[in-house]
């Protein structure tokens, strides 16, 4: 509408239209803070929603079947659009090809299976905090068992784990001496670091030494992790797989919660294939995953072709007798 300057009916007009929209908006914010529920009863409905003749167990059971159904659509997708051959993590290109391969790796991966809990993000945001399954299973826990492989500088899920929990922290990094400035020296008793690297086979003669995770559990005498945090830049898969191969037979995976950023680095040799081979592989083990995000940062900073190469996943062990999240 237009609206000229300085006349005697626009401006009244203005005017009145001011008003109403005042009104309006009152009117909305008013009906809006009525509506909005104050944090306890957010709090009280969660727990019921949760609680109404649901068990953890029962909702265990329906998660299962969350995500037995995203595994057989995987297997149908891969079957039909892989056939054997590796099309690559990200195989649309361009509009035409996105009608035959409308999905990227991760959509073939996803966080299906529910956590019975809350889940909260821990540390700070951006990359290096972590989101955690049941949060406060894990605030009394005692003993609590938490490793750390890569820490670089930045140690703020590190320090929040420590203040809120009782859990013992055994950081890992090869390329840094100590946890981050984030760490405060208060929970430096409780916290332990390492100048070591994480590998599938064990190099105590390198400098600084690599040692595969079953070796560093027997070293500080751990036969169970409560939660790993693992961000390791590509060597996650040999890491994973020896512990795998290393704990196959009678025992349980021995950990309770991952969370893990993963890395298809361009120039590495992991195939699309044997990624999703390596993945199941966990799978198999009870692992399911709760929560993902795509780590952008990879795009943003150009990591080698700029393709979305990192994502961030927790998985909580459904096998895991030990579990503090269901025992
Ligand atoms: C980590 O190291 C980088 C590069 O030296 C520095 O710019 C950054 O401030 C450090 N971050 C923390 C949390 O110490």
């Amino acid at each position: 509408m237009l609206v000229r300057a300085g006349g005697k009916a626009p401006l009244a007009f203005i005017f009145a239209s001011a008003i109403i929209f005042a009104v309006v908006l009152l009117h909305r914010y008013g009906m809006d803070s009525g509506m909005l529920p104050d944090t306890a009863t957010i709090k009280n409905n969660f727990a019921a929603s949760f609680g109404a003749g649901r068990s953890v167990k029962t909702f265990m059971d329906r998660s299962e079947k969350l995500w037995q159904k995203t595994v057989q659509q995987r297997h149908v997708l891969r079957e039909n659009n892989y056939n054997g051959q590796d099309i690559g993590f990200f195989p649309a290109r361009d509009g035409p090809s996105y009608f035959t391969w409308y999905f990227s790796i991760w959509d073939l991966i996803p966080a299906s299976y529910n956590c019975p809990h809350e889940v909260e993000r821990i540390g700070r945001m951006g990359d290096g905090g972590k989101w955690v399954c049941g949060m406060h299973r894990y605030e009394t826990k005692k003993p609590c068992v938490l490793y750390s492989f890569g820490i670089q500088n930045e140690s703020s899920f590190e320090q929040e784990m420590l203040e809120r929990t009782n859990c013992e922290v055994f950081g890992y990094d090869f390329s840094v001496s100590d946890f981050g400035k984030a760490l405060r020296p208060e929970f430096s008793d409780r916290a332990h670091f390492k100048q070591v690297g994480i590998s599938g086979l064990s190099k105590p003669e390198n400098n600084p030494p690599f040692y595969t995770i079953q070796d560093l559990m027997a070293q500080n005498g751990h036969d169970y992790i409560d939660i790993l945090k693992i961000d390791i830049e590509y060597a996650e898969f040999d890491a994973l797989s020896s512990l795998n191969a290393w704990a196959n037979g009678n025992m349980e995976f021995p950990i309770g919660q991952m969370l893990i950023e993963i890395h298809l680095f361009r120039d590495q040799p992991i195939s699309s294939l044997s990624f999703l081979d390596w993945w199941e592989s966990l799978e198999a083990r009870g692992l399911r995953p709760v929560w993902t995000e795509p780590n952008l940062l990879a795009v943003t900073v150009h990591l080698e072709d700029s393709q979305p190469r990192l994502a961030e996943y927790s998985l909580i062990n459904i096998h895991d007798k030990r579990n503090v999240l269901y025992h």
